[in-house]
């Protein structure tokens, strides 16, 4: 998939070129991790470079843009699941489920046609669906498998874009963080005859550093969510979380608490520098989440956010302008971590000195 991310790193740079100025960091990440997941994942050209107003970043808005119909949905699946089922409440609108299940049903469809294999999840689901052991012919189960392939759709896009925006935002207010990556960026492709490689990417690891301090300042999402499977005394207290119960792990606050990250608002890939010193007394950073529901994606996420940060600055100097919000506010009432107003920054072509 490495070769397909790529490229699609290169149609984002070709779109900012042809647009240098002020620009929205967040919409230009959104349109690149979608394409990537959609290409990757499903093997569709979701068009987001080429029109403003493509079927999938429309998608992608109203899912994520927070407005009372999606808030007050979105609370009752976090607080009160019976009722959610009760009362039939989608997490999303329906129009966009319809949409992606009609989509992802077409796909499959002209897969199982034309029968070529591609190897991504498109293949995947078709075996699952045809395996008699795993799936019955009881279309609640088929349906199922579309509703996984909705839920990687979901999970991969904002992650992605949301990760690599908020590391533009924090390049931006660091100048000098800006150069040293770009340094590191240049000087690995060069090494590798002009070329971005896989492998030169696992040796860039000031830009690993970045991107695990982006994780820890904007956890994409803040905290993460179980339910109890059995009554639990918590040792010590008094205190019975009971079967059921929502529980709640403040992800953000274990990233900001002091007593292992100190001076926390300030943004420090330094912090990173040491691989090994990093939840050595707890679990305090915990980006992808945890136990037997951490993020399936993690190595695609990490391979997307970074190939689309080493297009960007390997071309871009991203810098910070009048409306950029130093510091930034969080929007209080989305589910996921969004700056209030966005993230608008300027975008130069990088000239290297030498040139
Ligand atoms: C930087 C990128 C990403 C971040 C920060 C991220 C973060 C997370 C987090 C925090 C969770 C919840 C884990 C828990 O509750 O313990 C999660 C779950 C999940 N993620 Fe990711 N993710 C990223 C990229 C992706 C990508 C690219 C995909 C798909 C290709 C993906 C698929 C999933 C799925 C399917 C789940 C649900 C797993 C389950 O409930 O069993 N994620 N992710």
């Amino acid at each position: 998939m490495f070769s397909i991310i790529k490229s699609i790193g290169e149609d984002m740079n070709r779109y900012i070129r042809k647009n240098l100025g002020p620009l929205e960091a967040k919409e230009i990440c959104s349109k690149y991790s979608t394409e990537v997941i959609a290409s990757c994942a499903f093997g569709i050209k979701s068009n987001c470079f080429e029109s403003e107003d493509a079927d999938f970043r429309k998608i992608g808005r109203a899912m994520f843009d927070f407005n009372w119909r999606n808030g007050v949905n979105q609370a009752v699946h976090w607080f009160s699941h019976s009722w959610a089922k009760a009362f039939k409440v989608g997490f999303f609108e329906p129009w966009v489920m319809d949409y992606l299940n009609t989509t992802f049903w077409d796909t499959i469809k002209k897969r199982e046609e034309s029968n070529v294999k591609r190897n991504d999840l498109v293949d995947i689901l078709i075996n699952t669906m045809n395996n008699k052991e795993l799936l019955s012919e009881n279309s609640s189960e088929r349906d199922k498998v579309i509703g996984h392939a909705i839920q990687i759709f979901l999970a991969g896009f904002e992650t992605t874009s949301s990760t690599i925006a908020f590391t533009l935002y924090e390049l931006c207010i660091h100048p000098d963080m800006q150069d040293k990556l770009r340094n590191e960026i240049i000087t690995n492709i060069k090494e590798n005859n002009g070329i971005i490689t896989y492998e030169g990417i696992q040796n860039m690891n000031y830009l690993d550093m970045c991107v695990k301090e982006t994780l820890r300042k904007y956890p994409v999402l803040p905290f993460l969510d179980r339910r109890c499977n059995k009554d639990y005394q918590i040792p010590g207290t008094n205190v019975v979380i009971e079967r059921g119960m929502p529980v709640l792990i403040p992800m953000l606050g274990l990233h900001y608490d002091e007593k292992y990250f100190p001076e926390p608002d300030k943004y420090d890939p330094e912090r990173f520098a040491d691989k090994n010193s990093i939840n050595v007394n707890g679990l305090y950073y915990v980006p992808f989440g945890e136990g037997p529901r951490i993020c399936i994606g993690e190595r695609f996420g990490l391979i997307g956010t970074k190939v689309g940060l080493v297009h960007i600055l390997s071309e871009f100097v991203v810098e910070r302008t009048a409306p950029t919000p130093v510091p930034i506010e969080f929007a209080q009432k989305s589910f996921i971590l969004q700056s209030k107003v966005g993230i608008p920054v300027k975008f130069k072509e990088y000239l290297p000195e030498d040139s």
